[in-house]
């Protein structure tokens, strides 16, 4: 009698555990789908681990779903961001960054006076006019520029390069070179564990080293997905679309393209030097000789001028040999906004405002801050200076070139620029 009374006393015991494993279990993965709808969307579980996880993003071991289960900080990727512990992400402190590791970094400098974002998720509306203009533009029939009215499917591989995918998080961001590309570049590899240092991955923007941000192999871009899922890649890459948070940064194009010859021609860059400035100091200024290295030119007081670079932008043959270099190529070629509906349109202009702002978005603005801007930065002030010397129809044409990415962007035309 007795031993049938413990058994039941058990019975009821172990269905009362199992009601609260349950209960506990439903709590959870409501938390999680509450979390999928409101916040950040995570990647479908149907689409399995992907190849960027991180060590953190495997399947959770047994033990890890019971310490989950028992309120234990398991802190297993699969959680959504707000729950991973803080603790191991440190604040960033200026004695752990290395000094700059490039001539543009030193020269510029970083200005650390700070400025005080402003709290509110999106300011004066700011976004959802950025968002309605870009779409209203799109499908304004009087706005016309190349591959405009072309579907997603139709952009070639080779275009979708800027398109870096942050699956941890996900998060999607279109990098347009001369629009702090570099700092958000280093957000995206700690937001998604791509680069360690001695196997920890980094957690700080700035302790990541220049020349590993701008190697390609250190993104995972859209173009990339056709070698890993083959046919299905672009259904992978809609899928994608449609379920993260998709941002890009874009600046007024003329200041964009002075910032681009400052640091690509008055900077000594041999890359850019061979590629770019010895076509164009012959074909433009007529010189025959000229020096091999940037270093032997520079001395030699031989450097494009900003009217060669602007004659080599209008130049009709300059695109029959190549697509624009990404640095001076329109944004729309690059980041594709008629056909990809960006969450979050951010400015240069604005770029502490909104760099706090799309981090708090994508929650992450505990641990992770933007760094700081650039001491010497372009400023639409200097425009007039730069174009002075310019001749009127060339700044029309080249107006004319850049005009999707104005009215796209809602920068207003430069009429100062562009009369007598
Ligand atoms: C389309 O663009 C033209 C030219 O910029 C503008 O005048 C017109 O108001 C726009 N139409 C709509 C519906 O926004
Ligand atoms: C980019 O990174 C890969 C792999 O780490 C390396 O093999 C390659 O040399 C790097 N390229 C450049 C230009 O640094
Ligand atoms: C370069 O040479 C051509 C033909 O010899 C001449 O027409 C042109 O004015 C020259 N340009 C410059 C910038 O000296
Ligand atoms: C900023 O850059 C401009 C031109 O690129 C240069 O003339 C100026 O001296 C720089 N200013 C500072 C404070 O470095």
């Amino acid at each position: 009698m007795a031993k049938s009374r413990l058994l039941r006393l058990w019975l009821v015991l172990g269905s009362v555990f199992m009601i609260v494993l349950i209960i506990v279990y439903w709590d959870n993965v409501g938390a999680a789908q509450f979390y999928l709808r409101t916040a950040l969307p995570r990647p479908p579980p149907a689409l399995g681990p992907l190849p960027s996880a991180g060590p953190g993003d495997q399947q959770l071991s047994p033990a890890q779903i019971l310490e989950k289960l028992l309120g234990g900080g398991g802190g297993g990727a699969q959680q959504p961001a707000p729950e991973t512990p803080r603790a191991g992400w440190p604040r960033p402190q200026a004695s752990r960054r290395p000094g700059p590791s490039n001539l543009e970094e030193s020269v510029r400098g970083y200005d650390w006076s700070g400025h005080d974002a402003q709290q509110s998720p999106d300011p004066d509306g700011r976004q959802a006019a950025r968002r309605s203009l870009l779409r209203e533009s799109c499908a304004n029939a009087s706005l016309v520029f190349p591959a405009k009215a072309r579907s997603f499917d139709d952009i070639p591989n080779y275009e979708l390069n800027h398109l870096i995918v942050d699956d941890r998080h996900g998060v999607i961001y279109c990098y347009v070179p001369k629009v702090a590309c570099t700092n958000w570049k280093r957000v995206m590899i700690v937001l998604s564990q791509s680069l360690s240092e001695r196997g920890e991955p980094y957690r700080d923007p700035l302790a990541i080293p220049r020349e590993y941000v701008h190697n390609s192999s250190t993104h995972l871009t859209f173009n990339k997905f056709w070698r890993r899922y083959g046919r299905f890649s672009r259904h992978l890459m809609k899928v994608k679309l449609k379920k993260y948070t998709k941002f890009l940064f874009v600046r007024d194009p003329f200041v964009r393209l002075i910032s681009a010859f400052r640091s690509k021609f008055e900077l000594e860059n041999e890359d850019f030097y061979r590629k770019f400035a010895v076509p164009m100091l012959r074909k433009y200024s007529n010189h025959t000789s000229l020096p091999a290295s940037a270093r032997e030119a520079f001395s030699a007081g031989l450097r494009v001028s900003f009217a060669n670079f602007i004659q080599y932008l209008l130049d009709p043959h300059t695109e029959k040999l190549a697509p624009f270099n990404e640095h001076w190529r329109q944004v729309h070629r690059l980041c594709h906004p008629c056909q990809i509906d960006y969450d979050f349109v951010g400015k240069l202009e604005t770029l502490d405002q909104d760099a706090a702002q799309l981090l708090r978005l994508l929650k992450v603005d505990e641990r992770l801050h933007f760094p700081p801007s650039y001491r010497n930065r372009t400023a639409s002030s200097w425009e007039e200076g730069w174009f002075a010397k310019i001749p009127l129809a060339w700044r029309q044409q080249l107006y004319k070139l850049y005009e999707a990415d104005f009215v796209l962007f809602g920068y207003p035309k430069p009429e100062n620029l562009l009369r007598d």
